[in-house]
């Protein structure tokens, strides 16, 4: 998703930090970067399709913009990429959201020339207009983001000052004896300094050699709350891996580890949860897909009800939420504006909510009445993996910590980590089984109970690095329609974990085999592997509640093989991004 970087300062090295910090936050996803920075009486604008080098030579300026745009609106091409400038090329540009009334708006603009297609373009034209009539800055950007619908982070500058403002997408400033800098990731501003001011929605900051802060409504000065955070910047490096989702996936035993260390937060939120009247967990992808494992884990070790449902479906059914519910958002970047947005709506029912992230500062995590840090560092890849290993060993933790057995669930965990070094150390079975399937159009991943959110999961793992069409089903479901998609050869994976799923997992097993699949059987129990249903079989040790997390593993290896095989970049999926922070 599109990033956000700026410097105004005593520094004559602008253009330079704003580079620097594009490349702090090009993990979150982008198909082109541009940066601006005064020269003469107007901007240089410098703007590339692709990914950044690894350094680039700029001219010295005390004031610089920079941008990593990935494709809302407009193809993925140099004019519309950001920074965006006016007709008179006074003013820059950059923007994070969509403007879902730019078309409107742009039919005001005629007298304009427009370079770009894109809706950001459209916002520095309406400034430009109310500008030249003689308005300030700031009261030229307050008049326009008035007018903008939708979530949207604008920053804009004429070389004498930076004026920014935002709905729902995130910024932040830092402030430091040279200058100031302004982010939509924290974690970007920390090698300059901790001193960060995060701003919110409907307010509006104007920097120069001073900062001032302003209400957008009616430019009512407010007193800025800058906070000294204790953060470490986490500039996660590849070491000896030749990509982040496998130094990630590596990462995990440790990952798991970190969770049994401080269970504080555990016991706390397991007391909310029995005290609320209705508790909902809500999530996206593979952090949804965390959220539904719940759903089961807490029924079968503490017969406790939970709701699920994805955050962007939650809009549309949260009618119910009162001030007795428990909102538990799940989210690696704290940002994901499917999750922020229903968050938002419940606080202003009264509803309570819980943050479980792994993005200190983050929006959820300063929405949340009660924050739990994941402890997994920073994730880089798109394809989010020990995050969600922490994600489900909380949500395991959680369920024990409700049957008051919270010490039985950290031996699962610690059970699972061993698990788990088992399944990497025997990676190279997997990417043998990727060189054989790496070719297939289409391919299902089948799971009962507790193992089908692992099915989705690992469906999700496999689609978004290799592009293979992958499915994940409730096995059960098999013969209500899927079947119908099994043909000679289709790569079919069966999970069969040595639990009460086990027989009827089986039973699926050969109807896709009676149908002509290539079976792979991932799982542990006495005999299966030895079943002439599989053609191939990936032994993973049973760990009960928890087989869930050596169980992925598998899963996140083949999705990880399977697109290097393909000649892809599995940290950096085409479309994708790693926060994805516009609807
Ligand atoms: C997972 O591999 C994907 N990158 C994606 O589904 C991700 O889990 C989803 O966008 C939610 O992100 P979050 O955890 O940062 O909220």
């Amino acid at each position: 998703m599109c990033g956000i970087f700026g410097y105004i300062g005593k520094s004559k090295d602008a253009p330079k930090k704003v580079f620097n910090g594009l490349i702090d936050i090009e993990y979150r996803g982008y198909d082109s970067w541009g940066i601006a920075y005064p020269e003469k009486d107007s901007f240089k604008i410098v703007k590339k399709v692709g990914f950044l080098p690894k350094s680039f030579d700029f001219p010295s300026a005390n004031l610089a913009l920079g941008h990593t745009r990935w494709a809302t609106h407009g193809g993925v091409n140099e004019a519309n990429a950001h920074p965006h400038s006016d007709c008179s090329e006074k003013l820059v540009l950059i923007h994070n959201g969509i403007v879902e009334n730019y078309l409107e708006l742009k039919r005001k603009l005629k007298k304009h020339k427009f370079k770009s297609e894109t809706d950001s373009e459209v916002i520095v034209h309406l400034i430009e207009d109310e500008y030249k009539g003689k308005l300030s800055l700031k009261e030229a950007v307050a008049n326009v983001f008035k007018r903008l619908e939708g979530l949207n982070a604008v920053v804009v500058s004429d070389g004498l000052e930076i004026v920014a403002c935002k709905t729902g997408s995130p910024l932040v400033v830092g402030k430091n004896s040279d200058g100031f800098i302004i982010a939509s990731d924290p974690n970007a501003i920390l090698p300059q300094t901790n001193n960060l001011l995060f701003i919110e929605d409907g307010q509006m900051v104007s920097l120069s050699s001073s900062l001032e802060y302003y209400e957008i409504a009616d430019l009512k000065k407010l007193e800025p709350k800058f906070i000294e955070v204790a953060w470490e910047h986490s500039s996660a490096t590849l070491a000896q891996y030749p990509h982040f989702m496998l130094k990630e996936i590596f990462e995990q035993p440790q990952v798991l580890y970190n969770q049994i260390q401080d269970l504080e937060s555990i016991k706390k939120i397991a007391g909310q949860i029995n005290k609320a009247y209705g508790t909902y967990f809500i999530g996206c992808g593979t952090a949804g897909f965390a959220c539904l494992l719940g759903v089961y884990l807490f029924s079968k070790v503490a017969r406790k009800h939970v709701n699920f449902s994805i955050g962007s479906e939650f809009n549309y059914t949260e009618d119910f939420l009162t001030d007795k519910s428990l909102l538990i958002a799940i989210s690696q970047s704290g940002e994901t504006i499917d999750v922020v947005e229903p968050v938002n709506a419940a606080k202003r029912k009264g509803v309570q909510i819980v943050t479980i992230s792994n993005t200190l500062g983050s929006s959820l995590y300063r929405l949340a009445d009660t924050k739990m840090l994941l402890q997994a560092g920073p994730e880089k890849a798109v394809a989010s993996t020990k995050a969600f290993m922490a994600m489900v060993a909380n949500i395991i933790l959680l369920g024990f910590a409700l049957a008051d057995k919270l010490a039985q669930g950290v031996s699962i965990i610690e059970k699972s980590a061993k698990e788990i070094e088992k399944v990497l150390a025997k990676s190279e079975e997997i990417s043998k089984l990727a060189l054989i399937i790496k070719d297939s159009e289409h391919m299902y991943i089948l799971g009962r109970g507790l193992s089908y959110p692992l099915a989705l999961e690992s469906a999700l793992k496999i689609k978004e690095t290799s592009y293979i069409h992958a499915e994940g089903f409730a096995s059960g479901e098999l013969k209500h329609g899927a079947l119908a998609l099994i043909e000679k050869g289709t790569p079919v994976i069966v999970y069969v974990p040595d639990d009460e799923t086990k027989g009827a997992v089986m039973a699926n097993a050969m109807e896709v085999k009676a149908r002509g699949a290539f079976v792979i059987g991932v799982g542990f129990a006495d005999g299966v592997e030895e079943n002439p249903v599989f053609d191939f079989f990936f032994k993973v040790a049973d760990c009960g509640a928890s087989s869930i997390l050596p169980h992925v593993v598998f899963a996140q290896l083949l999705g990880y093989y399977l697109a290097v095989q393909k000649g892809l970049n599995p940290d950096k999926p085409r479309n994708l991004a790693k926060s994805v922070v516009v609807r």
